[in-house]
């Protein structure tokens, strides 16, 4: 019985010093296992003389249950802490500001040039495209530009071999339009044009839309019209503009349309170079050598065209000072917009 106690005893320090479940099973293989101590005890029962069987076998049951039971609340015990070890561990922080999702979004000279095929389409024009890589037949000779004119100089147009160039301008889709459909036609394209040209208010590659009106008795009138109204779509309804005789080969007569600066109300700054006007496009009534070199007959039919540039537009709209800008791609730049 002594024994009996002793090993209570021992079971309890034992257990007082266990760490883990690991230890805890040791434990429990040590105490109440096959080849445990209790187990021991237990078949040593046939050793012990009769009269004290009984009570030897009844205190040998109480410890079992005893330590039986200690493991058990142990076991629980360690359990419970794990889990909340766990908990504690795996916890989702909801007051954590949340990870805002990156939003891509379009390109100011995109979002401008969105704006204005909007404008033109309202007014009833409808968008065409043509090719960047042109013949030099379409961007210069069926437009009335003779082979000795500066602009196929090699210094500003990109020639891919001697028939065929990066299109200077879109005004070569008028003439393709032309070859394919007669009139009435009210059309504007939209596209990259190519330039060797770079500095701080030229880049090789810009962008420009074409306009084109086609019909029996379209007049001067009508260009003004159309012009004024665009204008006053994009830049406010109070913005003054201006038709400045000019030259043009494909058109005649030919005008470019200016706009009352915007940046100094008309009174002179080093944008407008002190003019108080800001060139924004060039224009005019079809040259009736176009219309011939099209299949058009220019007794019967009368017509406008024009061309602006969409990153000087852009920069106008914006007061954006350096053109390289738009192709630099600096996020904090194209952010504004
Ligand atoms: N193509 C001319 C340019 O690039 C612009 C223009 C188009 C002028 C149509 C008149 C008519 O400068």
């Amino acid at each position: 019985m002594d024994e009996l106690a002793a090993l209570k005893e021992a079971f309890q320090s034992e257990l007082a010093s266990v760490q883990s479940l690991a230890d805890l099973q040791q434990l429990r293989n040590k105490y109440s296992g096959k080849k445990g101590v209790l187990t021991a005890q237990l078949k040593s029962l046939s050793s012990v003389s009769p009269e004290q069987r009984p009570a030897f076998g009844k205190s040998l049951n109480e410890i079992k249950e005893f330590v039986e039971s200690e493991l058990k609340t142990r076991e629980i015990s360690f359990k419970d802490g794990e889990q909340e070890k766990r908990l504690l561990a795996e916890r989702l922080d909801i007051t954590l500001p949340g990870r805002s999702v990156m939003f891509g979004r379009s390109h100011p000279i995109s979002q401008i040039l969105e704006e204005i095929k909007g404008i033109f389409v309202s007014m009833g024009f409808g968008i065409e495209e043509g090719p960047e890589v042109e013949l030099d037949h379409y961007n210069f000779e069926a437009l009335n530009i003779p082979k000795d004119h500066p602009a196929r100089d090699m210094q500003d147009t990109f020639y891919v071999s001697n028939e065929v160039v990066l299109r200077t301008h879109t005004s070569p889709v008028q003439v393709r339009v032309m070859e394919k459909r007669r009139p009435p036609l009210r059309i504007i394209v939209p596209g990259k044009v190519y330039r060797c040209d770079s500095d701080v208010t030229h880049t090789p590659m810009f962008h420009q839309v074409e306009g084109l009106m086609v019909d029996t008795d379209v007049s001067f009138s009508d260009l003004k019209g159309v012009l004024e109204l665009f204008i006053h779509n994009l830049f406010g309804k109070n913005t003054p503009v201006r038709f400045r005789p000019s030259y043009f080969p494909f058109t005649e007569p030919s005008a470019e349309v200016d706009i009352g600066c915007i940046f100094c109300s008309g009174k002179g700054c080093r944008i407008c170079k002190t003019t108080g006007w800001l060139e924004i496009l060039g224009s005019g009534m079809v040259n009736p050598r176009v219309f011939e070199m099209a299949g058009y007959d220019p007794e019967e039919y009368s017509g406008f065209a024009f061309g602006m540039g969409v990153e000087r537009i852009t920069m106008l709209k914006y007061g954006i000072d350096d053109l390289r800008l738009f192709f630099e791609n600096d996020l904090r730049f194209l952010r504004q917009f």
